[in-house]
């Protein structure tokens, strides 16, 4: 199926402040089709490994329906491999579970190779275990990239087009669209973003994304937005004007959603890190891009109650040990804008020698404080960085020990990084105490008056 969404623009059409682009889409007045995918605000969650399985989407998704009473945009699985969910690899299988109200369910693909691509979209097709294929090719992990995978494997374009073609083919006939994520190349003498959109455009791919660093680059610096408008005066020029082009990198807040957009035209955005411990994200961003009235974020008492649901969800998609464990990340996450973050710890710590002392956490908020947004792309940012685990797939889930991990690789160990002694009850009494510095500060004003 085509895309409607994205009339044909000739340059001289184009207004200054959408140089490339879709000024329609860009002004937020036209849904983005994506295949058969209709979506009313053009906000898509990034697919980002270990966090944005089942539990994380249906939060951003709760929150935008909450905030917005609607949900808009797309909101993507964690990546599989393409040949471990061909061998119904037990882990892989349960990666893609999707909530029973989520539609359209979309699935990343993680593969290098057009066989097991093909089969693994023929088995999504016939055992219908998706509506959307996500092709990720920006993995940019050297020891992935230094054998040709990842986000280097545009540079084979003749292989990057077979696999496309692979998974378009396998999905003939039905009305799953492909749509393709990848860098702007492997650094900064070898660029392949122009090519791998066009290649990805004629292999019959729906939507396009790019995350606008090289893999040298990793996740420093800044994304330069100015690929993205390269990107999507390369599709026009080329005739593929109905692709949207969705861009990513560094949209931290609504406003620099617009700012990507009125600054490259793209079609839509793409957010990754923006909203981790900020799964309302969502709903700022559709309203923005809507054009509507941006709603106010939460207080800090929501987000306690934010958190406790985002908790519930990992338990009940992983079981009380894992989703435990997988939830200390998130917290760190969540507490990391907080202007306060290093004193929340330090109170965390008090709290647990000593229960009843309130002193620390006085000085603290109150319940209908709004939650600071942490960064935007040209403010300050506040201590909201990567997290190194994303580097090291097989690294722990704090910060610390993966910055420990990063440097003794060898050291790094599933069951070397989580202590093997920290039991459930001993990781249930810490998100307690987390949980309790929240409710605590919640409750203060109220007894204070
Ligand atoms: C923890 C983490 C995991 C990621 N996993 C994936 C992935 O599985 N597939 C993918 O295409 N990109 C992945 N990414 C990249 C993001 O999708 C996104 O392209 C990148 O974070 C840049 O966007 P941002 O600046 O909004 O974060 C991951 C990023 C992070 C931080």
């Amino acid at each position: 199926m085509m895309c409607v969404s994205s009339p044909q623009t000739t340059l001289s059409e184009k207004p200054t402040s959408a140089p490339t682009g879709n000024p329609s889409a860009a002004a937020g007045n036209e849904p983005v089709r994506i295949g058969p995918f209709e979506l009313s605000s053009p906000v898509v969650l990034a697919p980002m490994a270990g966090v944005t399985n089942v539990a994380f989407r249906t939060l951003c998704r709760e929150q935008e329906r909450a905030r917005t009473g609607t949900v808009s945009g797309l909101y993507v699985c964690e990546m599989v491999t393409a040949r471990a969910l061909v061998e119904r690899n037990e882990k892989t299988m349960h990666m893609t579970t999707f909530a029973p109200d989520e539609d359209p369910r979309s699935l990343q693909l993680y593969t290098t190779d057009p066989k097991w691509t093909y089969e693994a979209a023929k088995m999504i097709v016939e055992e219908n275990l998706a509506d959307h294929i996500d092709m990720n090719f920006g993995c940019p992990v050297p020891k992935v990239t230094r054998k040709g995978g990842g986000s280097a494997l545009p540079y084979k374009r003749r292989l990057f087009g077979n696999i496309v073609a692979a998974a378009v083919k396998a999905t003939e006939g039905t009305d799953i669209p492909v749509t393709v994520k990848f860098r702007v190349g492997i650094d900064d003498e070898h660029h392949t973003h122009l090519d791998a959109g066009r290649i990805a455009a004629t292999e019959g791919a729906k939507a396009v994304a790019l995350h606008a660093r090289t893999a040298a680059q990793r996740y420093s610096g800044e994304a330069d937005w100015s690929q993205i408008a390269r990107l999507k005066e390369h599709m026009v020029d080329s005739g593929f004007a109905n692709i949207p082009v969705l861009g990513n990198g560094d949209i931290f807040a609504a406003t620099d959603a617009r700012a990507m957009m009125d600054a490259t035209g793209c079609d839509g955005v793409v957010v990754g890190r923006g909203c981790l411990g900020r799964p309302w994200l969502f709903a700022e961003l559709s309203a923005e891009l809507r054009g509507e009235e941006v709603p106010a974020p939460p207080t800090f008492g929501e987000v306690a109650g934010i958190i406790r649901r985002h908790a519930e969800l990992l338990v009940q998609h992983e079981g009380e040990r894992k989703g435990c464990r997988d939830l200390r990340k998130h917290i760190s996450w969540y507490l990391r804008g907080y202007p306060a973050g290093g004193e929340i710890r330090k109170a965390l710590a008090a709290s647990a020698r000593s229960p009843n002392s309130t002193r620390s956490s006085r000085r603290f908020t109150t319940a209908r404080t709004p939650w600071p947004c942490p960064r935007t792309r040209t403010g300050r940012a506040v201590g909201r960085a990567l997290p190194r685990r994303s580097c090291c797939p097989r690294a722990g889930s704090t910060i610390r020990r993966t910055r420990r991990c990063r440097r003794a690789p060898r050291s790094c160990t599933r069951a070397g990084s989580i202590p093997t002694t920290e039991t459930v009850e001993a990781q249930r009494a810490k998100l307690t105490q987390t949980f309790y510095y929240l409710t605590h500060a919640y409750r203060l004003p109220r007894t204070n008056g």
